[in-house]
């Protein structure tokens, strides 16, 4: 099958609604930390290397940015999905945190260049194709300061039950009632690099799920 631009601009519309859709079905902030070990290394390193403005990009209903706001960077939150935006900012309000939650796409993000000294994100650009995905990356790179962080956890995914079609980059569309319209994809190694390729990969790990933790620095 050949898909056209506009079969990929409604797909990714599709996919859009399907967030904020599932977002719309949360009523309250579910405040658990999920079981990452990597959260707290992570803050260890961003502060040895005196990291002050952290972007959480795909932020949902802001766990990992209200964590770090906890820890006292300035953290700014972003997703596209305006309920998980507002879950977050009742969290924060209710746990008197100041962080900051805005609703953006993250193929438009709307910063200048050198805004932030790090950017984190956890499970997202499994949410998008891989051209896609390299557009938001080059543009943290510019929006990075120099030499800031990078923090992805990549998970493994798209392999799993479910009705889908495959684009030609191997991004899975899935068709199901659960998942309708969302968009996932499983990157390989490799990918990833590519993907990273205007940052020094530090550190390049596995988890015990199979996700891949990868920590870079901007070139
Ligand atoms: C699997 S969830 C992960 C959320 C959060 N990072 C976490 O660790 O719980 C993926 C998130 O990406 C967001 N998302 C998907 N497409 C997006 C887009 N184009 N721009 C911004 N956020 C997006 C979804 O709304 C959702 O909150």
């Amino acid at each position: 099958m050949t898909t056209t631009e506009q079969d990929l601009g409604k797909l990714y519309k599709e996919n859009l609604s399907f967030w904020e859709q599932a977002w719309q079905r949360v009523s309250k902030p579910h405040k658990e930390l999920p079981k990452l070990p990597y959260i707290h290394e992570l803050t260890r390193k961003l502060k040895k290397y005196q990291v002050k403005k952290v972007l959480d990009l795909g932020c949902g209903s802001g766990w990992l940015s209200i964590f770090m706001s906890k820890y006292h960077f300035d953290v700014t939150g972003i997703d596209t999905a305006k309920p998980a935006v507002e879950l977050g900012k009742t969290w924060a309000k209710e746990d008197n945190v100041n962080v900051n939650l805005l609703v953006s796409d993250l193929l438009n993000l709307p910063f200048e260049e050198k805004s932030f000294d790090a950017v984190v994100c956890n499970s997202v650009l499994e949410h998008f194709r891989f051209d896609q995905a390299k557009t938001i990356i080059d543009k943290v790179h510019k929006i990075l300061s120099d030499k800031g962080f990078f923090f992805g956890c990549f998970d493994a995914v798209g392999t799993g039950k479910g009705e889908y079609f495959e684009l030609n980059d191997g991004t899975h569309v899935y068709t199901d009632q659960m998942r309708k319209g969302m968009m996932l994809r499983n990157y390989t190694d490799q990918e990833l690099k590519d993907l990273l390729s205007n940052f020094d990969i530090l550190s390049f790990d596995k988890n015990n799920y199979g996700s891949r933790l990868v920590w870079a620095r901007k070139k």
